[in-house]
């Protein structure tokens, strides 16, 4: 009855429509009705088409947090109104003002405000004049070919071909192999963004140990989960452990395989609201959200049945998950915005990472990552930012002697933005910090302008013959760094800085520079990145690498130095055969050079800057061996108060960090000294700090230092390829070092009494104070405040918003 009700309409609307082919434009567009669209018509967005029996409805939808409509269907009946396929998932219209309309060639196309018309039967190999579209009762919107009395002549196209992520009954999972055509179910990156994510539901027609297929669920394509034996009498699958104990089960499925087509598909006999949906967190629901596969099960409780991870990570334990919890973590943000990336890629990057210990995602659509591996705050403040951390109990201290050769590509270097700022106040400062971003995207040109015009400033252009003028800062075009650099070459790659890569380029000119390129999307505003530059420029010494100038581009920010031909200290320092190059004489002058930079920085009257991250590594020589410090006053770039005493974003390296900045991020100018005192202990034996560190926890080059101190026998320290001549400057300098690694900050000399101690010499030194280098070390795996790197410096945090994650 109501079947032939719909053709009546359908032939009286057909007829009409046909009058106003060839001339669409001169006549009234009329509305779709009922369940159909022909030719000629529009569905608009307020308007929606009902199957015939009522069970399905197709229309225009948007989503929480996203400004974009889509076209959709789902349960007319359904009181959760989840939509079950998706027309245009990879192409999200902006706004609302959207139609459907069906031209006169049977192309089904959205058509809407903000670009290119939508076709949704694009792949459709034939068009026909004489088409309609049907949305069935099954869920099936389907364009025919009709005859002239209205009846069905063949079908042209189906949503049932083109599964998003739900799997209505009567829709096929599986593969056509005549046409190729794969039937396959795909999650949404996230709830708010339909496009394809992390999961994929699949039918794997191989013939398992029982002689049938299987539903396979995958994440990114590694296998991840697969049912087992289809039981197609007792309706369940051997790892869908809720179907078998659920006595209500209307379930009734079939599987097909035969030479043309091989697929998985099922019903209800009761005809209830039933979908099986594969959600972005890994989750297969039916209906009624009873749950048939749970969430992140395959990781957190690997024993799930069929679980099947391909690659479980060797540091988790089947003991640990994720939990989410409200709070913020100490130490740096590693930040991936790759909005094509969802909560469970998050989930599983952060899994498979061993320093990994917590995540969230980034934008406020729930795609991107956050990673972190310092310490967790608990913080039961309304509103803080829920944040996903690991729940394991061992110290991940543990964890890290297995993170080697660990699939850490991932971390590539991420330098972090205002995102500490942003985690504390969560998802609504999410959206603050974009517009922030917006407006400094406003201002970029006029900043750019007021750079290249600014009297302090002066354009590469004209660059050569000012440099003499001291504080100059020069703006290089992008252009200019690009040649330079020969497109940033990994030949001219000379480090991985903590803020960036640095490379080795050449200007046109001929000057020889070093470029640190500052990862994207980092640090604060163009107009303090600018004040900075010229505060950090004005600072000349000749032991602190010259700033030349900087390169903006976009998001990206770059730092032009002078170049040093002969690297950093810690390459020829701990290298066998290149630290013969070092005698003495060269050895004393570099920590008497690096102590005058350091004194330099300490005093500089209007600065004061505290380097923080003082290492051998930051340490680089010129043609004649001269220390130059580098990377100082990046603190202050990436818009960090000089003054403020106490932080709980702690910046520095292991093994150079003083016990009352590791400890509590209380520091002073004294935990640089601290940090110089470890540089002469390294320099004058040649070992670094943390090379003990593989041998016994609680030895370090310090602690092996005191031992020998105290037993009288600290000549000892001495590396041995340096003979025996200025023992007595050797002692001193020992002496020195070993003050200023004293515990207590008040007991350490100041860098301008370290200079009269090692110049001076006539000054009786006082004797050191036992370093606290066992306790240290046991405090610090207590406390887990940032991972420890191991043995070398695979792992070091160089400032608040940067860390290194060096890929092995
Ligand atoms: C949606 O658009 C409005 C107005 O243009 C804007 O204020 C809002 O931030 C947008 N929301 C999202 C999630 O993009
Ligand atoms: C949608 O259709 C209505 C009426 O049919 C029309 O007024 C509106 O401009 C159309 N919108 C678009 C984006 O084509
Ligand atoms: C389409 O309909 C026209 C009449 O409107 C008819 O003449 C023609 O044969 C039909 N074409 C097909 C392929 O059925
Ligand atoms: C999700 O958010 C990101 C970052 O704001 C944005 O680039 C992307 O277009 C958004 N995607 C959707 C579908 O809203
Ligand atoms: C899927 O089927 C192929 C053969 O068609 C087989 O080699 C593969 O192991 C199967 N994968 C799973 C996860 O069952
Ligand atoms: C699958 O199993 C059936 C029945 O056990 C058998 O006839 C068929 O050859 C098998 N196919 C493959 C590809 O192993
Ligand atoms: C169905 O379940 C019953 C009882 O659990 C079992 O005895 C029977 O073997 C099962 N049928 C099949 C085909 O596995
Ligand atoms: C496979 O397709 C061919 C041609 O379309 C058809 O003749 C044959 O009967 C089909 N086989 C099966 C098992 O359906
Ligand atoms: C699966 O599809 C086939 C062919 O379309 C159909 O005959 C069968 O009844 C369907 N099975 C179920 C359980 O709906
Ligand atoms: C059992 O199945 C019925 C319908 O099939 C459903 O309403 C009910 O929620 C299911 N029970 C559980 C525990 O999921
Ligand atoms: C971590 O969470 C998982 C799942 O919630 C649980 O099985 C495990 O016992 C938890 N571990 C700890 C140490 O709390
Ligand atoms: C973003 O993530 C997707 C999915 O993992 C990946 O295919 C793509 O290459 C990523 N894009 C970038 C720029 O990293």
């Amino acid at each position: 009855m109501a079947a032939n009700q719909r053709l009546t309409t359908s032939t009286i609307v057909l007829i009409l429509s046909c009058l106003c082919v060839g001339g669409p434009y001169t006549c009234h567009a009329s509305h779709a009705q009922g369940d159909t669209i022909q030719p000629g018509q529009v569905l608009r967005s307020s308007e929606k088409l009902a199957s015939a029996g009522g069970t399905f409805e197709l229309g225009f939808f948007s989503l929480p947090k996203s400004n974009y409509s889509y076209l959709g269907l789902w349960y007319k009946n359904d009181p959760s109104g989840l939509v079950v396929w998706v027309g245009n998932r990879n192409n999200p219209i902006p706004g609302t003002d959207a139609n459907l309309t069906m031209d006169a060639d049977g192309k089904l196309k959205i058509v809407h405000g903000g670009g290119t018309p939508i076709i949704l039967n694009s792949d459709q190999e034939l068009l026909a004049q004489n088409s309609s579209a049907t949305l069935t009762d099954s869920g099936n919107f389907v364009v025919t070919e009709l005859n002239l009395d209205g009846s069905t002549k063949r079908v042209l196209w189906q949503s049932f071909d083109y599964p998003t992520d739900t799997l209505l009954p009567g829709m096929k999972l599986g593969t056509n192999f005549q046409t190729g055509q794969k039937w396959v179910l795909t999650s949404w990156i996230s709830e708010s963004v339909t496009a394809p994510g992390t999961f994929s539901l699949e039918w794997n027609n191989s013939n398992n140990s029982n002689g049938m297929g299987q539903l396979v669920l995958r994440l990114r394509g590694d296998v991840y989960w697969t049912s087992g034996k289809l039981d197609t009498q007792n309706r369940t699958f051997q790892n869908i452990p809720l179907l078998s104990t659920n006595s209500s089960n209307d379930y009734k499925f079939s599987y097909v395989s035969n030479e043309n087509e091989s697929f998985f598909n099922y019903s209800v006999t009761t005809g209830r609201i039933t979908m099986w949906m594969v959600f972005s967190d890994g989750q297969l629901m039916d209906g009624f959200k009873s749950v048939l596969v749970p969430d992140n099960i395959c990781y957190g409780y690997a024993s799930y049945p069929g679980c099947a991870v391909e690659k479980p990570p060797v540091c988790r334990s089947s003991l640990e998950n994720f939990e989410q919890r409200s709070g913020s973590f100490l130490g740096p943000a590693f930040n991936d915005q790759n909005s094509s990336v969802g909560p469970s890629d998050c989930w599983a990057r952060c899994w498979n990472n061993c320093s990994c210990v917590g995540y969230r995602t980034f934008n406020t659509n729930d795609t991107g990552c956050s990673f972190w591996s310092g310490a967790f705050v608990e913080d039961n403040t309304v509103g803080s930012t829920k944040i996903y951390v690991l729940n394991s109990t061992s110290s991940s201290s543990a964890d890290i002697s297995h993170s080697t050769g660990k699939k850490w590509w991932i971390w590539v270097i991420v330098v972090g933005v205002a995102v500490l700022a942003t985690l504390l106040l969560g998802f609504l400062l999410c959206v603050r910090r974009r517009k922030l971003k917006g407006e400094e995207e406003r201002n970029e040109e006029d900043v750019l302008f007021e750079l290249t015009t600014s009297n302090r400033f002066n354009d590469s252009n004209e660059t050569g013959n000012n440099r003499e003028k001291g504080h100059q800062v020069k703006v290089f075009s992008f252009a200019s760094i690009m040649a330079a650099t020969d497109n940033f070459s990994s030949e001219n790659k000379l480090g991985q800085g903590g803020f960036g890569p640095v490379y080795k380029g050449k200007l046109h000119e001929g000057q020889e520079i070093a470029v640190k390129r500052i990862s994207k999307g980092s640090g604060q505003g163009l107009v303090e990145f600018k004040n900075e530059i010229i505060l950090i420029a004005k600072l000349q010494h000749m032991n602190l690498v010259r700033l030349l100038g900087c390169c903006i581009q976009g998001d990206e920010k770059m730092l032009i130095y002078e170049y040093m031909p002969n690297k950093s200290l810690d390459f020829l320092l701990f290298d066998p055969t290149k630290r013969s190059l070092l005698d003495w004489k060269k050895r004393y002058n570099i920590i008497e050079g690096i102590a005058q930079g350091l004194l330099y920085l300490h005093k500089y009257s209007r600065l004061r800057i505290i380097h923080r991250d003082l290492k051998a590594s930051n340490i680089l020589l010129d043609e004649n061996m001269n220390p130059k410090i580098s990377d100082f006053g990046m603190a202050r770039i990436f818009g960090r108060n000089d003054v403020e005493a106490n932080t709980n974003r702690i910046v520095g390296t292991y093994g150079y960090m003083s016990p009352e900045y590791a400890m509590d991020g209380t520091f002073s100018e004294k935990s640089d000294v601290f940090s110089f005192g470890v540089l002469i202990l390294e320099i004058v034996s040649g070992r670094k700090n943390n090379s003990f560190y593989h041998y016994d926890h609680s030895i370090n080059l310090i602690g092996y230092a005191w031992e020998l101190w105290k037993d009288g026998a600290i000549l000892k320290l001495k590396d041995s390829m340096l003979g025996d001549s200025s023992i007595r400057q050797v002692l001193i300098c020992i002496h020195v070092g070993l003050l200023c690694v004293q515990e207590k900050a008040i007991d350490r000399p100041t860098m301008a009494d370290v200079i009269s101690m090692l110049t001076g010499g006539t000054m009786s030194l006082p004797d050191p104070k036992e370093p606290d280098y066992a306790q240290l070390s046991l405090k610090l795996s207590l406390k887990e405040s940032v991972s420890q790197k191991e043995k070398s410096s695979s792992y070091c945090v160089a400032s608040s918003s940067s860390v290194i994650l060096s890929p092995r």
